[in-house]
């Protein structure tokens, strides 16, 4: 069967994103930042896959073990051969995980990368010859219309997983689900995972693994500034810095300059203090009943969670009232 007659791309073009502007933006404020989607090049998303390979980084294996015991409850509660839609684009074990339970008759996946997508979408086709793709290039943290497929009277799942929703600030997370609560309608199901509060020892050891691997990761923000905008960062003047903030509960990862030292992009000079750090991410940590506090606010009704023996991570699925 020619698998490529059941991919579709349905292409929003999606504004590229002005990394300079958001480079000289961030140095430039009183607290010095850089936002957490710019870690993602071809060398940060490597990075990111050894990350979740370490030891201390929980959450990748636990969700895995997670919706692997639930696929078929999951199942059960989404209704099977409906459409499967998710944030972000599908290549991982996580996504096979839920076809194989689900056999959903469309697959929808959302990605601003239209590449890396395609790329995950030709291999699935390959693997699921029945299944109709549908990939929608578009920038999912904003708020869009999705493609209408016909329903034929069977049910979306949309599906957030990695705790991705941990590196919105609470507010932009709540935004996030009104805007995925609008793709569904009611009964539909959203299943997401959450990464939840526990002992900081554990946490800070996640962003802090042995190999040195999120160090890299982290690091790797100022080699793009470096190749891609001229910068001159010197990389062995910044160190990286991850520590659980309980006061605000969530992890935050910075770059600490280790001397007083002056950097230049774009034209203009940015001045570090010994001990001034860059702030790059936020990843924000959740009880169970907080997530499904800000998921009945978005318009969700949580009908299951499960977790895992630990109570590391949490995986929920959320009724769309
Ligand atoms: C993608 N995101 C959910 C990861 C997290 O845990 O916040 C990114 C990450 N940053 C450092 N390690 C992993």
């Amino acid at each position: 069967m020619n698998t490529l007659a059941k991919l579709r791309l349905h292409d929003l073009a999606p504004p590229q994103d002005d990394f300079l502007g958001a480079v000289l933006d961030g140095l430039g404020r009183p607290h010095k930042s850089l936002p957490c989607k710019f870690f993602y090049d071809e060398a940060g998303s490597a990075l990111f896959d050894a990350i979740c390979d370490t030891p201390e980084y929980y959450p990748t294996r636990t969700e895995i073990d997670i919706l692997a015991a639930a696929a078929g409850e999951i199942a059960d509660l989404a209704g099977r051969g409906g459409a499967l839609v998710e944030y972000g684009s599908g290549s991982s074990r996580k996504t096979r995980l839920l076809l194989d339970a689900l056999a959903p008759t469309v697959y929808m996946p959302i990605d601003i990368s239209r590449e890396h997508m395609l790329s995950a979408c030709h291999t699935l086709a390959a693997d699921y010859p029945a299944l109709h793709l549908m990939a929608v290039c578009a920038d999912y943290t904003r708020p869009l219309r999705l493609p209408t497929v016909a329903r034929g009277g069977q049910r979306r799942l949309a599906f957030f997983p990695g705790s991705s929703i941990g590196n919105f600030a609470p507010l932009e997370a709540l935004r996030f689900l009104k805007n995925v609560a609008q793709h569904l309608a009611a009964d539909d199901g959203l299943l997401i995972g959450v990464d939840l509060k526990k002992d900081p020892a554990i946490l800070n050891a996640a962003y802090n693994d042995a190999a040195g691997v999120t160090a890299a990761f982290n690091r790797n923000l100022l080699t793009r500034c470096n190749r891609e905008l001229g910068a001159d960062f010197d990389l062995d003047a910044f160190t990286h810095k991850a520590f659980y903030n309980q006061a605000a509960g969530r992890i935050e990862m910075h770059l600490e300059s280790t001397r007083e030292q002056a950097v230049h992009v774009g034209g203009r000079r940015f001045t570090f203090a010994r001990g001034e750090t860059i702030h790059t991410e936020n990843s924000y940590k959740y009880q169970p009943d907080e997530f499904r506090h800000l998921a009945t606010q978005a318009g969700f009704e949580p009908l299951r969670t499960w977790t895992d023996a630990q109570h590391l991570f949490g995986v929920l699925y959320l009724r769309r009232r």
